[in-house]
């Protein structure tokens, strides 16, 4: 199970992470870098601490009468890499005059509640949670709103991609009155116990791979039989680790190869886009089938069947042809930590996964709730709560809500885990059918596929609509108020 837990705690954030090596010289965008003093816990009174929350703020396009803000709630990772990978907030922040915001989450970056203390026990990890995030960035909105001349009158629109779209969506649910509407892109808000089956992010990779020929997912199926047969036979271990240019060899069993290939895939799949992305270690564009042309044969003997796997999985980490070796110890998410996520992922984020080896490539491990719980409690000493997510947030009974977008992309493995129809007129699905995770939020390309360019146009469209209605609402709202002054004041001209 160690493999799983290790899998969901990397799962979600790692296409942020992997693309922030595309800036690692100078941003892409131009914002300022800003601070503000929150309270660690906003829900109760005996603490009193406060830390310092960054968030990352740009007005280059925002017009003070009346433009509005589109902000970006921050999700399991250092700010800077969000606001770099969402681009089409940069995008289109002109044609809406707008201010763009970037809030970070908290324990991520540099908003950490205890300093370097706040990974170090669970009593000091215990605000780390989405309520308390979501409260950070009502909390940042309303000071945002004093304190800018001209703000006060904007309407807000959030933006989230993965667990930043979940927030986004959770967001609007939870604080109506401080966002007027919320882009969820590929938010998997159903990935939770009861609501979507734990097989199903496997299966989706594994149809991506089917699309560039059914021989490679046979391959890859039958590669971890391969991979245990020849660990176990004599000097197998040692060929494995030759063919496949490790740093280190594998000395008792290929777990560890095992458990880094599994990931690669899923990795591969969320970041299947259509154009070469500079991650970590650069792709080509549609990585998978450069994977998959290196697995034409399902039929080859074990120790060929390795040789094929490495050729393939060298288009992931050695694309540039400047890997010295390839180490599976190394998080595949690369020099970040994915500490937090994992906190998370044992608390309010447990996303349940498994394999059957049948209608996924992968080798079949069960989901088992109570031995996930075990490794959570040795490494954190908290115990996940998986049923509190849905009954918080509502799952899909959400139709008390309004304007919300939930994009997803049909090549994106978390998609499983969407919400894939349109649950009102104001609650929209939009589907992506050539998108991976979240490729409507990334920068406009030349080589987009027709079905983002479609997916962002209606994006735009719909959030246009919501400013005009908020608009509207907020002349409304004035009128009302006007009317309550006049009221008061004929009643105390009539005392
Ligand atoms: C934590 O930060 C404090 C204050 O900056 C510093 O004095 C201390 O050495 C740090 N501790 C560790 C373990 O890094
Ligand atoms: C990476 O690619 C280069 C060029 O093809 C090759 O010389 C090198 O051995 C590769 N590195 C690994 C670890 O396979
Ligand atoms: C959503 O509604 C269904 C049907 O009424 C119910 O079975 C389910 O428990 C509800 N989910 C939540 C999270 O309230």
């Amino acid at each position: 199970m160690n493999m799983m837990l290790c899998w969901v705690q990397v799962g979600l954030f790692f296409i942020l992470l992997k693309d922030a090596s595309t800036f690692t010289d100078s941003p892409k965008y131009d914002y300022e870098i800003k601070y503000i003093t929150m309270k660690v816990d906003h829900f109760g009174f005996a603490n009193d601490d406060t830390f310092e929350l960054r968030y990352l703020i740009s007005k280059e396009h925002w017009d003070e009468n009346g433009g509005p803000v589109f902000f970006y709630t921050g999700n399991e990772g250092d700010i800077t890499l969000f606001c770099e990978n969402t681009g089409f907030m940069w995008d289109i922040a002109p044609q809406f005059k707008a201010m763009v915001v970037f809030a970070e989450h908290r324990f991520y970056g540099k908003s950490m509640p205890y300093g370097n203390l706040s990974y170090s026990d669970a009593a000091h990890m215990d605000s780390f949670t989405s309520e308390q995030a979501l409260a950070d960035y009502a909390v940042l909105i309303a000071y945002l709103k004093s304190s800018i001349p001209g703000v006060s009158h904007s309407s807000v629109i959030a933006f989230g991609g993965s667990y930043g779209g979940m927030l986004a969506a959770w967001f609007r649910i939870k604080y109506p009155h401080v966002v007027q509407g919320a882009l969820a892109a590929s938010a998997p808000v159903l990935q939770f116990e009861h609501y979507t089956p734990c097989d199903v992010f496997n299966t989706i990779v594994t149809k991506d791979f089917a699309l560039a020929g059914d021989s490679c997912p046979k391959a890859i199926r039958r590669s971890w039989d391969a991979i245990t047969r020849l660990a176990k036979s004599s000097g197998g271990l040692q060929y494995i680790s030759q063919a496949m240019h490790l740093c280190k060899p594998l000395k008792k069993d290929a777990g560890a190869l095992k458990s880094w290939l599994t990931e690669v895939y899923g990795n591969l799949a969320m970041a299947n886009y259509p154009y070469p992305a500079s991650f970590l270690s650069p792709m080509p564009a549609w990585p998978i089938k450069a994977v998959c042309s290196k697995l034409t044969d399902p039929g080859l003997h074990d120790k060929q069947l390795i040789d094929a796997l490495f050729k393939g999985i060298s288009v992931y980490f050695n694309y540039t042809g400047a890997a010295e070796c390839l180490d599976v110890s190394q998080a595949t998410t690369g020099a970040l930590s994915d500490e937090g996520w994992g906190y998370q992922a044992c608390t309010e984020m447990t996303m349940p996964f498994c394999a059957d080896g049948v209608n996924d490539m992968f080798e079949p491990s069960e989901w088992n709730l109570q031995s996930y719980s075990d490794d959570c409690y040795k490494k954190w000493h908290v115990r996940p709560r998986p049923d509190w997510v849905p009954l918080y947030y509502g799952g899909y009974n959400i139709t008390a809500s309004s304007n919300i977008i939930f994009s997803n992309g049909k090549l994106d493995p978390w998609s499983g885990g969407g919400i894939l129809k349109s649950l009102s007129d104001t609650l929209v699905a939009i589907i992506i059918d050539e998108g991976a995770h979240h490729l409507d939020l990334r920068a406009s390309n030349k080589d987009d596929p027709p079905s983002v360019i479609a997916a962002r146009k209606q994006e735009v469209e719909i959030i246009r609509r919501w400013l005009g209605e908020a608009a509207g609402w907020e002349q409304h709202a004035q009128d009302g108020r006007r009317l309550v002054v006049h009221d008061s004041q004929v009643k105390r001209e009539h005392l």
